[in-house]
């Protein structure tokens, strides 16, 4: 097989920053996806419904002219969300769901909730409305591992929520571990999950290959082999609670080679490329248009796509950097060569 075609695919979780970064990486999510979701977690964090609305307009603005693409729009839930607010989001055609980010867990999260229970009132107004909670679920306690902080968060909150809002859909995002891969399999089908693409092609010991690679830095963080074999079994198994969420999230070069560095991994360049990359070394490739254009659009209740996209075997290598005005993103896989290329 030397060509995959494909109903166009979407990205059900993204970051596009605003501004400068906005205007220099948009362009490749719009080259490959119809609609994504776009994460709220800009400083000041996206939490209202006009603040969304405002910046839908920003990401539109800094598309190419003959662009088609959609942003779909995400509210960030803090400890001062109100009902009101739930009401109105759901009352907006371009509000698709609430982000839940624990206080501390990630980058722009120290606005997040710290005390989740605190919140129920506000995600029974988002059941009762049916619109969907996304979930960053990772534990924030200093004192639990980093890389245990995904299970614990499941065991101590994750399936809390679950018991008491059966009817909130919810998407657990970035899943990094089997114990949240068997959760979301063993839970209702209001419960699915998003899979990006570092964490179907690394296990943690590429964070520390020969010295230390910051650009495979990104929260959840990679994690043992054994769990990177489950998520690959999730994505390819046809199971439509798995789909497309890259968590691509750009920071400059300089801002991840640092003593301090930043988590995230910047993807969108060649998102489909990458997953296609996973996807046949499992060969499993018949499986990628359902986790990558079907089960999301559906999780979401939006229509599906009906343009197609191809991806030809074509191997490329693909650029040291990309650049932003005088800054440059370092994208992952960097200097290395990819298989496949979108055409
Ligand atoms: O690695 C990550 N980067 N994980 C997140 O949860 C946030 C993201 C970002 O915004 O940079
Ligand atoms: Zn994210």
């Amino acid at each position: 097989m030397d060509k995959l075609t494909l109903i166009r695919p979407d990205d059900w979780h993204l970051h596009v920053r605003n501004g400068e970064i906005l205007r220099s990486v948009i362009a490749h999510t719009a080259k490959q996806f119809s609609r994504a979701i776009i994460m709220p977690n800009l400083k000041p964090p996206i939490s209202i419904v006009k603040q969304a609305l405002i910046y839908r307009q920003e990401i539109i603005q800094a598309l190419p002219v003959e662009s088609t693409f959609s942003p779909l729009m995400t509210l960030y839930l803090t400890g001062s969300t109100t009902k009101d607010e739930v009401k109105k989001s759901a009352e907006s055609e371009h509000i698709h769901a609430f982000k839940l980010y624990p206080a501390g867990a990630t980058t722009n999260s120290d606005s997040g909730v710290n005390n989740i229970k605190s919140i129920y009132p506000v995600l029974e107004a988002m059941e009762q409305v049916d619109i969907p909670l996304l979930i960053h679920g990772e534990v924030t306690d200093n004192n639990c591992d980093i890389f245990d902080r995904e299970k614990v968060f499941v065991e101590s909150s994750l399936s809390n929520i679950v018991k008491n809002f059966p009817n909130l859909r919810i998407v657990v995002e970035h899943l990094t571990t089997k114990e949240a891969v068997d959760f979301v399999i063993s839970s209702s089908n209001k419960v699915a999950a998003t899979i990006t693409p570092q964490h179907l092609l690394f296990n943690r010991n590429a964070i520390l290959a020969g010295g230390i690679r910051p650009h495979l830095y990104c929260l959840p963080i990679l994690k043992r082999e054994y769990h990177r074999q489950s998520l690959i079994k999730a994505a390819t198994s046809g199971n439509p609670k798995f789909f497309l969420g890259t968590d691509s999230a750009p920071h400059l070069t300089g801002a991840k080679e640092n003593s301090c560095g930043c988590a995230g991994c910047y993807s969108a360049y060649a998102a489909l490329e990458l997953y296609a990359e996973a996807f046949e070394q499992e060969n499993a490739l018949d499986k990628l248009e359902g986790f990558a254009s079907f089960f999301g659009a559906d999780f979401y209740q939006l229509p599906r796509n009906t343009q197609t996209i191809t991806l030809k075997k074509q191997p490329w290598t693909v650029p040291d950097s990309y650049q932003i005005g005088n800054e440059t993103i370092t994208p992952l896989k960097a200097g290395e060569d990819l298989h496949w290329k979108f055409i």
